[in-house]
């Protein structure tokens, strides 16, 4: 994956689950992190302010619903 440090993945609902695991682990590795919530915008803003600041990354979370 360190071939990808400094370049920004896109995730989709990486609230909880599998898609927060899979942010997270692109996050340690130095990758940026644009990734989208549907619900649960909080704990969406406070992931991202923690992966910023734990990893030194930028992370943006965007509002998305598939079913709107
Ligand atoms: N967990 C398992 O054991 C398991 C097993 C097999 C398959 N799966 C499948 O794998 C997928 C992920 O499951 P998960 O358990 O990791 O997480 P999940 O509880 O399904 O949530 C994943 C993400 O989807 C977002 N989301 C929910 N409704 C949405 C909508 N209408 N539009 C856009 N985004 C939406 C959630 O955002 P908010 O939190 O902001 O609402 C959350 O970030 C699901 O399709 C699930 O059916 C899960």
């Amino acid at each position: 994956m360190s071939e990808m440090k400094g370049k920004t993945v896109v995730i989709t609902g990486a609230t909880k689950g599998i898609g927060e695991a899979i942010a997270r682990k692109f996050a340690q590795n130095g990758v940026n992190v644009a990734f989208t919530y549907n619900s649960n915008k909080e704990v969406a803003q406070q992931l991202a302010k923690q992966w910023d600041e734990e990893y030194g990354i930028k992370a943006r979370a965007y509002p998305l619903n598939i079913l709107a």
